[in-house]
């Protein structure tokens, strides 16, 4: 039985196979974790979804239990939303009480549009226990033809057809000004969705955030009371931030998001926002990561925050390091967060530790 994390090392499951859940992150159900991640292969075809979302239980958070696979990917119709082969990532579950239904929602790449970036949407897929199996719901790209509370005129002027003609793609910073509308170019079709995460506050509302205009700039958006659609109301953070793997968590009434800058499978330099209100405004602080690899995120990026249960201010930062040319050899990097006042702001740290256990939390 392990009785701590070892960070970036080898994770072995109940079957001694490394945790195989990239991506990931973790629901809390009846004092018990479930683990949701995209499950890799070998190789550099082991990017693309062959299998599907795998899940893991644990009571500890040290030691999980295979549970299997939460979402299979469809092997016999290349046409379908989630054919084999198709992108999934990031994949998020939260459970809604109103319907009794457990919600995933994900990155989806179709792979009839042709790979990263075709089509940028979010897959749902639901069911009643949460480790599945889940049922495929269907597609979307959030909120077409509906307008963010803090649109601009600019967004609502015609597109100029070199920008509705043009692929963004990727990106970093210095970014674009704002005028060129990316906003504007997907408001009938539905905004891009990539890199994504849920959020359910205290008033049981639960929010879709994702980066959104080609990753230029991230939506907050509302889902429906039962969690499986977008209400339209929604809001732009970050404008032109080029920000990608969006952790969101609350702590004594404040907001934090931290995420990493687009850079693909390589790490950057993470950042972190605080905010009185899901909606903002999103105060951006600064790199979270402190001491010796901080600049690269300890060569990891951001996929979820853990609150640990029965203690108080216990987050678990959690990311991925990516292995882009073995994908099933990609490693988890679970690091403790601590906090403190900067300026009389909170702020936060994240240190690397080679082995570590939750008495951190009891410090
Ligand atoms: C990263 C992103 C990953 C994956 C990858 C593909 O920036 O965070 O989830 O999409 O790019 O290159």
């Amino acid at each position: 039985m392990a009785n701590t994390f070892v960070p970036g090392a080898i994770w072995p499951d109940n079957n001694g196979v490394h945790i195989n859940a990239h991506g990931g992150g973790v629901l809390l159900h009846r004092g018990v974790y479930y683990w949701f991640g995209e499950h890799k292969t070998e190789g550099e075809a082991g990017n693309f979804a062959h299998v599907g979302v795998h899940v893991y239980s644990s009571n500890d958070l040290y030691n999980w239990t295979d549970e299997g696979i939460a979402l299979s990917v469809v092997q016999d119709d290349p046409a379908h939303d989630i054919a084999a082969g198709c992108i999934i990532e990031r994949p998020k579950v939260i459970y809604n009480a109103k319907t009794n239904k457990f919600v995933m929602w994900f990155h989806l790449e179709l792979k009839s549009t042709g790979g990263y970036g075709s089509t940028s949407c979010s897959g749902i897929a639901i069911s009643d226990t949460p480790a599945g199996p889940y049922q495929y719901v269907r597609s979307v790209q959030p909120n077409a033809g509906k307008w963010p509370m803090n649109v601009l005129d600019c967004h609502k002027e015609a597109v100029c057809p070199e920008v509705q003609e043009t692929e963004f793609c990727g990106g970093g910073l210095p970014a674009h000004p704002d005028e060129i509308n990316l906003l504007g170019k997907n408001f009938s079709a539905g905004q891009m969705a990539r890199d994504m995460t849920l959020f359910v506050d205290d008033d049981g509302k639960a929010y879709h955030i994702y980066s959104s205009e080609s990753n230029s700039t991230a939506h907050i958006a509302e889902l429906t009371d039962d969690y499986q659609g977008h209400t339209g109301k929604y809001m732009r953070a970050f404008v032109a931030r080029w920000m990608e793997a969006p952790a969101i968590f609350k702590r004594q009434g404040k907001y934090y998001w931290i995420a990493s800058g687009c850079t693909g499978w390589a790490p950057n330099t993470a950042r972190y926002s605080v905010a009185n209100s899901i909606w903002g405004p999103w105060m951006e602080v600064g790199n979270p990561c402190v001491g010796e690899g901080a600049d690269l995120t300890f060569g990891g990026q951001s996929t979820y925050v853990l609150p640990v249960a029965g203690k108080q201010d216990a987050f678990i930062f959690m990311a991925d390091i990516w292995n882009p040319e073995n994908a099933i050899d990609g490693r988890y990097v679970w690091l403790p967060i601590a906090f403190e006042e900067i300026n009389t702001a909170p702020g936060i740290k994240i240190a690397w530790w080679d082995k570590w256990d939750l008495s951190f939390f009891d410090k």
